[in-house]
């Protein structure tokens, strides 16, 4: 069995892959989950010629079957879990007027829904961890817009909202079993999606996916008397720094 293994959702691009990559340096083993099978693949073989112990699983993470299944393959691979890091988001700006119900439906599955059932599904594990070493960990990617809802973005700004709620239940309800929750809060991060607003707010200006990696690394080392509950990463001057298109 591998010492320590995670689960990283949203892997095959931007903030999920820096943060897969970085716990693989930890010394973890990697179950790495995304939609999309070729480029999660190429995701998973980067890492893999880099000497870490990786392996994909590729579905619609806004089915609950697809999570079961990432959960079980894990579990059959490496057989803990250390670290839950519930990553896989998608925004879909929309006015409240012309709300689709389909993309409301896309937002809150994909968004929250699934960070509800990775928890239940992950939880045995994180259990074993947890009675381990006092230090299992659940990262959950929020967003600044949890903090302020945006305009435009109105449902995303729910559904992340409601991602650090939820992370806040988590750490009173798991707080006994050793198992700690943080939301990551950041404003624009240089990824894929991003690109619709790289014309109002150059790449080079935005936070870097490392940036958000870097402070999960940080989490791995705190001692098992505390807790992170949530980490704002703004840019300067603070805000979006674009208006809704
Ligand atoms: N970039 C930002 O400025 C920013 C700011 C705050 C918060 N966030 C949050 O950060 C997280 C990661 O986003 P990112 O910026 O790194 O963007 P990204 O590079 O586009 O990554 C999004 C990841 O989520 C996966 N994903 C999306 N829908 C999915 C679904 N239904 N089932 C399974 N996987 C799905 C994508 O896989 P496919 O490509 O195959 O769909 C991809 O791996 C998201 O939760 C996002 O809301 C981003």
């Amino acid at each position: 069995m591998a010492q320590r293994a995670a689960i990283v959702t949203g892997a095959s691009s931007g903030i999920g892959l820096a943060i897969a990559r970085m716990l693989g340096e930890e010394g973890h083993a990697l179950t790495l989950a995304a939609r999309r099978p070729e480029k999660l693949a190429a995701a998973a073989d980067e890492l893999a010629r880099s000497g870490l112990d990786v392996q994909h699983v590729a579905g619609d993470l806004g089915d609950e079957q697809a999570i079961v299944d990432v959960v079980r393959r894990h579990e059959q691979r490496f057989g803990r879990c250390d670290v839950l890091v519930n990553n896989a988001g998608v925004g879909m700006g929309e006015l409240v007027d012309e709300l689709t119900t389909r993309k409301v439906d896309i937002q809150l599955a994909t968004n929250l829904r699934s960070v509800f059932l990775f928890y239940r599904e992950a939880l045995p594990m994180l259990r074993r961890a947890g009675a381990e070493h006092r230090n299992a960990l659940v990262v959950n990617t929020a967003s600044i817009s949890a903090i302020r809802g945006e305009a435009w973005l109105s449902v995303y700004s729910a559904t992340k909202h409601g991602v650090v709620g939820f992370t806040q239940s988590m750490n009173k309800e798991l707080a006994a079993a050793g198992i700690k929750s943080t939301a990551l809060c950041p404003g624009f991060v240089d990824t894929p999606m991003t690109d619709f607003v790289k014309e109002h707010v150059p790449a080079e200006a935005m936070i870097r996916p490392t940036d958000i990696a870097e402070a999960v690394r940080y989490l791995l080392g705190t001692s098992p008397g505390c807790v992170v509950p949530e980490i704002r990463f703004e840019r300067p001057g603070g805000g979006l720094g674009a208006p809704a298109p």
